[in-house]
């Protein structure tokens, strides 16, 4: 241990060392005014010098990983985000996620958000037709948002956004998909419930022409994400949920690019031959359907703690 008295005299200083570098460093922050800033740096500081340490980093890769930040950094604009990106291919993304939103088992699980939620849905009525392309196998959406009870949560706000049958979504295609395609912010009703109509998801990669495409292919990885509809689920007085309902047979579905499925959220899309309903309904006949209920927990109401 390297103490020893500082030059001026009084304070004790311990100089850096290979053994004792992250103590050295995280003693850099004793005097940080906010706890919370405080804590976070010296367990980040903690961890870093650990994984250094652990694969003996070498000038080389240092150097790698400094162009590869670098480079992320430079391939973020006001639409693409590239250091979130790297966050998801991680899986810190769904992590924090998680741990964010417990659901102690008694609401729906929550999923990431995603980038392409960057427009605003534009509200329908329930039933509306969704997909403005014309496109792919028709499917009916139906659902109901509950308390945690099981109460109907009536007037619930279900925002609901997918790709397209090519696996794009309408901001990725200006000019190609219709505006606001596949993009929907229904009002439940009485009952809690919902429906309107789409098509049958498909699975899609996630922008990989930046570096986290590089880093996916260096690793073997694909870029896929497993067909799935996004939702955002509000009720006032209840905590919104943020999650995906996921097609079971979709490729990638045990392989998900970011982390996302979790096996709550899988529905069967089965195909139903029923005449009278497809008119009654406005699809054409036979037609795919999914149910897919949501269930929110109350605002303050106590949510679990991790796995000890
Ligand atoms: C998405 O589901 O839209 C998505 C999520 C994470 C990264 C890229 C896309
Ligand atoms: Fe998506």
């Amino acid at each position: 241990m390297a103490a020893s008295r500082d030059r001026r005299g009084q304070e004790p200083v311990e100089y850096f060392s290979e053994e004792r570098s992250a103590e050295v460093v995280a003693a850099s922050f004793a005097d940080t005014p906010d706890p919370r800033l405080k804590r976070v740096l010296t367990s980040l500081v903690r961890h870093l010098h650990d994984f250094v340490k652990d694969v003996e980093l070498t000038d080389e890769e240092w150097g790698t990983a400094i162009a590869f930040l670098t480079a992320t950094g430079q391939k973020c604009d006001e639409v693409r985000q590239e250091f979130i990106l790297l966050s998801d291919v991680l899986g810190v993304s769904m992590l924090v996620e998680t741990i964010n939103h417990r659901t102690g088992g008694q609401s729906t699980e929550s999923t990431v958000l995603g980038p392409f939620h960057m427009v605003e849905s534009p509200p329908r009525e329930l039933g509306a037709d969704i997909a403005l392309d014309g496109k792919g196998e028709p499917c009916l959406v139906t659902g109901r948002a509950t308390g945690p009870d099981g109460q109907p949560l009536a007037g619930a706000v279900v925002d609901v956004w997918q790709a397209n049958e090519d696996g794009f979504y309408d901001v990725q295609q200006p000019g190609i998909q219709p505006e606001r395609n596949l993009r929907g912010l229904f009002t439940a009703d009485d009952e809690g419930r919902f429906w309107f109509r789409s098509i049958v998801p498909k699975y899609y990669p996630i922008p990989d022409d930046g570096p986290v495409g590089e880093l996916l292919a260096a690793t073997g990885r694909h870029p896929n994400r497993p067909a799935h509809v996004h939702f955002i689920v509000t009720a006032p007085g209840h905590r919104p949920v943020t999650t995906h309902l996921f097609v079971d047979e979709s490729p990638y579905i045990d392989s998900d690019a970011v982390f996302g499925v979790k096996e709550s959220l899988i529905r069967e899309f089965p195909e139903v031959d029923d005449p009278a309903r497809a008119v009654e309904v406005g699809l054409p006949n036979p037609f795919r359907a999914v149910h897919f209920d949501v269930t929110l927990l109350r605002e303050g109401q106590a949510q679990t703690s991790g796995p000890s």
